[in-house]
């Protein structure tokens, strides 16, 4: 197999998995939360978000997780970031990396940020624009790539065009989101090849979804055609609140282990990792999907 020496996983549990979660996280343990995941050698942490807190009360105290985390040398920590006033916020919170978000597909785009994908790009742009000046690298996000909760498969020029829409802003990465977890990985890797000439590996991140469990099976797919940063909630926790269906990302835990396993190289200490994921279940109050939690919990 061909295969990279190294890859790159990207931690959004504190965002992508609390957003979803219903019991309430106090701000004291998401702060000890994120320091632990510090500590485990990952290099990239989404910590929060900055949107609407009436739409995601779970992140509302989104700048003062910001301001008190420790920030360890060499690890980015990034929040979403919807508008200018979730910009203003997020610069004063002072986050590394600022990362945009919108739907390929139009219901999904107009229930989760309240306007169409046309109205959605200058609210962006301006985005882009204003972090850039603040020389904050941007992340984009494109959600229900693979498959909508509403309009079922999506037309993969409207994914393209809206991919190039927003590296024409000016951004750093994409992230492709598999929102409700319907990809299969012949779908990833037909959509991947197609669209190589558009997407420049080294410029995508993988957002796979484990609803059916099929994330592992399509991050494998995505590794073997050469890309190499993926997306990870630790546990498995999170999902979508305006996705009817989606539940956690794939689990941190899981995919270094399985890459570990594989030979390939993560920076990740998955017994410090498997430790942070036990704090944070704890507080959640219920078992975690992951496969490594469950293994670990025995022993
Ligand atoms: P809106 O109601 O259309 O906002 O919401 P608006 O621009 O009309 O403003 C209304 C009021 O909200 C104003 O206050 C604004 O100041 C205030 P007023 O003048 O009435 O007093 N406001 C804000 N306050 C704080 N922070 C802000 C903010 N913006 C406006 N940022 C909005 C539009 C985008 C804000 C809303 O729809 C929203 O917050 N949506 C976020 C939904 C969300 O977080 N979804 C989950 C994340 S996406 C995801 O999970 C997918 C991903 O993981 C990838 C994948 O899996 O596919 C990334
Ligand atoms: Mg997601």
């Amino acid at each position: 197999m061909d295969l990279p020496d190294q890859i790159t996983i990207k931690e959004v549990g504190p965002r992508d998995g609390l957003q979803n979660e219903k019991k309430e996280i106090s701000t004291e343990d998401k702060i000890e939360w994120i320091n632990q995941l510090s500590e485990s050698g990952l290099s990239y942490i989404e910590i929060t978000s900055f949107v609407h807190p009436k739409w995601i009360p779970q992140l509302k105290d989104a700048v003062e997780v910001a301001k008190s985390i420790n920030r360890k040398e060499g690890v980015t920590y990034a929040a979403l970031v919807p508008n200018m006033k979730g910009l203003e916020r997020a610069l004063e919170a002072d986050v590394d990396e600022v990362s945009i978000f919108m739907s390929a597909s139009e219901t999904h785009n107009k229930k989760n940020i309240n306007k169409s994908i046309e109205e959605t790009y200058p609210v962006l742009k301006e985005v882009v624009t204003g972090a850039k000046e603040a020389k904050k690298t941007v992340r984009g996000y494109v959600s229900t790539v693979f498959g909508c909760p509403y309009e079922g498969p999506v037309d993969e020029n409207q994914v393209v065009d809206v991919c190039e829409r927003l590296f024409d802003m000016g951004i750093d990465e994409l992230s492709l989101g598999d929102t409700i977890g319907v990809a299969n990985p012949r779908q990833v890797h037909e959509f991947l090849c197609k669209m190589e000439h558009v997407l420049l590996k080294d410029q995508i991140a993988l957002h796979f979804h484990d609803t059916r469990g099929m994330a592992l099976a399509n991050t494998a797919t995505a590794l073997q055609l050469g890309y190499h940063t993926f997306d990870g909630s630790l546990g498995g926790l999170g999902g979508c609140p305006y996705a009817k269906g989606a539940t956690g990302n794939l689990a941190t835990d899981d995919l270094v282990h399985m890459i570990h396993e594989m030979g390939i190289d993560t920076g990740i200490d998955l017994d410090r990792l498997t430790e942070a994921g036990f704090f944070i279940q704890d507080k959640i109050g219920k078992p975690l999907p992951s496969k490594q939690m469950q293994v670990r919990a025995k022993e």
